[in-house]
């Protein structure tokens, strides 16, 4: 008990000595490590109760000579790509992929000891046009496979664990909560079960996941979402299908008040109960008033931020927590519609100075 409150009190001041101590624009000062053995990191708090802490990761954060690249070698054991993995960015224009930008990612990677999570193969998102025409025209499920066998392969040694599908849940149009998507219309809801078979057989040692959204409020809708992906999963599992693990992105809202402790809790005893794993992957928190005062505004993502991990690192089959990005500057909430550009859901403020979310995320990692 007492290292672990050494580690919170000592974790918040040095994280941020040791990101501003190298916060200069030069690339070579920069790839310096701030510390050997980062006992102060985020990820090595995580390390300590068997967990795995990271983030979301891009060519900006990582290749343009700021703090970033620093931050990421000191807080993660994993890095996830934000952009580069899906198959709109690998094959923008046709069938000739581009793994330039991807290349370049897993080479940090494999250089740094860190490992990928790979997201995503199947997103409705991040289809690239010539695909989704190919697929509403010609439905032939060779062009999936076809772009699991260009990608899966060239990152084996990184990748433990796949988002095979992400958001295939979409509450409002067909009675078991399936998100009506380009995969869905071409090959009927059995897309997901050949989506995880077709990834296993390429990938057998890495573990297969369904990444979901809008899991942590009490609303109707959110209810909905995560019985539906609790059926759905149920549904593979009762097939023998190769799924390890469910991704809860967490894309926390303060909109929407806080999070229902309970909901959230019996999503998890529902998940562990089926034996999987559950990472969270993509958490950030999208603030409902930027007129308060700063630190209040830092408070309230904290807050929210420690009710929503304390409740679900109480659960073993938690295995990984990862943020959507590290530092407001690259925060996807900062240009997404509704959004705003200064939005402080992240641990890091736009000038690297951590925040208490980094404190929060460090202090509930420490005690689980
Ligand atoms: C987002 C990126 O952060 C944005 O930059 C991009 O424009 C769209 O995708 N759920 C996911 C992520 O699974 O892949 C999304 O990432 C955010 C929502």
């Amino acid at each position: 008990m007492r290292r672990r409150q050494f580690l919170q009190m000592s974790a918040v001041v040095s994280a941020q000595l040791a990101i501003t101590a190298c916060s200069g624009n030069n690339e070579k000062a920069a790839g310096k490590a701030p510390v050997k053995g980062p006992s102060n990191s985020l990820a090595y708090v995580a390390r300590g109760g068997g967990r795995s802490f990271g983030t979301a990761v891009n060519s900006g954060m990582l290749f343009t000579g700021g703090p970033g690249k620093q931050a990421v070698l000191h807080e993660c054991a994993t890095v996830t790509p934000e952009w580069v993995f899906k198959w709109d960015w690998l094959a923008r224009n046709g069938k000739r992929y581009d793994f330039r930008e991807s290349d370049r990612i897993a080479n940090f990677a494999r250089a740094n000891g860190k490992r990928i999570r790979g997201h995503t193969l199947l997103w409705h998102l991040g289809l690239p046009k010539w695909a989704a025409e190919e697929l509403a025209q010609q439905r032939k499920w060779d062009l999936v496979e076809a772009h699991f066998d260009a990608v899966m392969g060239r990152y084996s040694d990184l990748v433990d664990q796949w988002d095979v599908v992400n958001e295939p849940i979409n509450i409002g149009t067909r009675n078991d909560g399936l998100r009506e998507n380009q995969f869905l219309a071409a090959f009927g809801p059995d897309y997901i079960e050949w989506a995880l078979r077709a990834a296993h057989g390429r990938a057998p040692k890495s573990r297969n996941f369904i990444n979901e959204f809008n899991l942590e409020y009490n609303t109707p809708d959110e209810g909905r979402r995560r019985l539906a992906l609790l059926k759905l999963v149920e549904r593979l599992l009762a097939k023998g299908v190769p799924l390890h693990g469910v991704g809860l992105q967490a894309h926390l809202d303060l909109r929407k008040g806080k999070i229902w402790q309970d909901g959230v809790h019996g999503l998890l005893r529902d998940l562990s109960a089926m034996g999987l794993e559950v990472a969270i992957t993509e958490l950030d928190v999208r603030e409902n008033d930027i007129r308060q005062p700063t630190l209040k505004r830092d408070m309230m993502v904290a807050d929210e931020v420690k009710r929503y991990l304390e409740t679900v690192l109480a659960f073993s089959a938690v295995k990984s927590v990862t943020t959507w990005g590290l530092s407001d500057r690259d925060s996807w909430l900062t240009y997404q519609p509704g959004g705003h550009p200064s939005n402080r859901g992240l641990p890091y403020d736009r000038d690297w100075q951590d925040k208490p979310m980094r404190g929060a995320i460090l202090g509930v990692l420490a005690q689980a």
